[in-house]
């Protein structure tokens, strides 16, 4: 039943791409990450897209990086080096270095990139942050740093996460630079310009803390509906999924994504992560499994979800202990790249028949 909804969905995604180019095609038979065994080689009968976030200088500095994400992934999402601070240091000034070494990495690996993110209040430059601008000069700054990095990757990046986290824990606007000085509608204005400068690509407003029922994700939805109605070019909604062993559940994951899915949007797990107290006990590594298992599942069975990213691979390169002193080992492989209960768990999952 999934495969043939979803050949719908990525079918409709794939006509709005002239040619149905390896951005929103079906996930590959051959090349990177379609190897036996790996990830994206058993997601493939559900026509499912299995990601991890990617860092290039993480590719530059350890040879065993970019061969597992070959043999395991079928898309990466940068994890930093196309946001706004690295990518527009100076107004009007870009360095898509790190970037270039992250889409190349992936096109070499028939691996589809998911852009991350364009529109954020976190990782802006001095010269944004302590500028002072009336609301057309913002209006402006914002549309040109959506067309020169959208306009650069033109059908290369399948999928932006346009606007992050706009939405406050309490399910108000978040307060944040572009609220104040351009009003709510910078929210349409930036998806706007970003089907303006990639009519093909799939647009994205993601989202934390949106998993489970509250004001949060009742705002969310309500929030996407609106912007729907007013003919906004919002794609889907992404759900970051940072998350603790059982909480959310995969039952609440699949009922919030079935809420987006019925307004007509399309779905995906973006950042996924299960953080452990450290050193992980074999108990916890199991809770981990079964969570990720449920995660995954959640997506699985519901037709709109054609995306699962989990938020790094690797316990080596993971945002998790910096942020929060004591966790980590979040990530489906250890530091050592060796498989965890946790991709053995969704690795079965994936074996299930679709
Ligand atoms: O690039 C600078 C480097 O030049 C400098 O030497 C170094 C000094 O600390 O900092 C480097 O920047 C760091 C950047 O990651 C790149 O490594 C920043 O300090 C650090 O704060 C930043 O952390 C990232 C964080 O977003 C920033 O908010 C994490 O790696 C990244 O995983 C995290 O990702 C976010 C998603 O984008 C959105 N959802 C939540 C998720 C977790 O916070």
């Amino acid at each position: 039943m999934r495969s043939l909804a979803v050949a719908v969905v990525v079918a409709v995604a794939a006509v709005g791409c002239a040619g149905g180019d390896a951005r929103t095609a079906p996930p590959p038979t051959t090349g990177a990450g379609a190897r036996q065994g790996g990830l994206q080689a058993l997601a493939r009968p559900h026509r499912l897209r299995m990601g991890t976030a990617v860092r290039a200088n993480a590719l530059a500095a350890d040879a065993r990086y970019g061969p597992t994400i070959a043999a395991q992934y079928g898309m990466v999402t940068p994890e930093n080096d196309l946001k706004f601070a690295p990518t527009e240091p100076e107004r009007g000034r870009f360095d898509f270095t790190a970037a270039d070494a992250v889409v190349r990495f992936a096109e070499r690996n028939h691996v589809a990139v998911r852009g991350h993110t364009l529109v954020w209040h976190r990782q802006l430059p001095a010269w944004l942050t302590e500028g002072r601008f009336d609301r057309a000069e913002l209006l402006a700054v914002m549309r040109a740093h959506i067309a020169a990095v959208v306009g650069r990757y033109r059908g290369r990046i399948a999928q932006w996460d346009v606007v992050n986290e706009a939405m406050g824990d309490d399910g108000a606007l978040r307060d944040n630079l572009w609220l104040r000085g351009i009003g709510p509608d910078y929210i349409a204005e930036a998806f706007r310009a970003a089907r303006a400068a990639d009519p093909e690509a799939r647009l994205f407003l993601n989202e934390y803390g949106i998993e489970s029922p509250g004001p949060k994700a009742d705002a969310t939805v309500a929030l996407v509906a609106r912007l729907r109605a007013d003919g906004v070019p919002v794609d889907g909604v992404g759900f970051q999924a940072h998350t603790v062993p059982g909480s959310p559940t995969g039952a609440a994951l699949a009922r919030q994504l079935r809420r987006v899915a019925r307004l007509g949007l399309e779905t995906a797990v973006t950042e996924a992560d299960v953080r452990l107290e450290l050193p992980p006990t074999p108990a916890a590594l199991a809770d981990q499994a079964r969570s990720y298992r449920d995660l995954l599942t959640a997506c699985l069975e519901e037709w709109s979800c054609h995306t699962f990213v989990t938020w790094g691979f690797s316990d080596a390169w993971s945002w998790i202990s910096k942020t929060f002193p004591g966790s980590g080992a979040a990530l489906p492989f250890d530091d050592h790249y060796r498989p965890k209960p946790a991709q053995r768990a969704m690795a079965a999952a994936l074996r299930a028949p679709p």
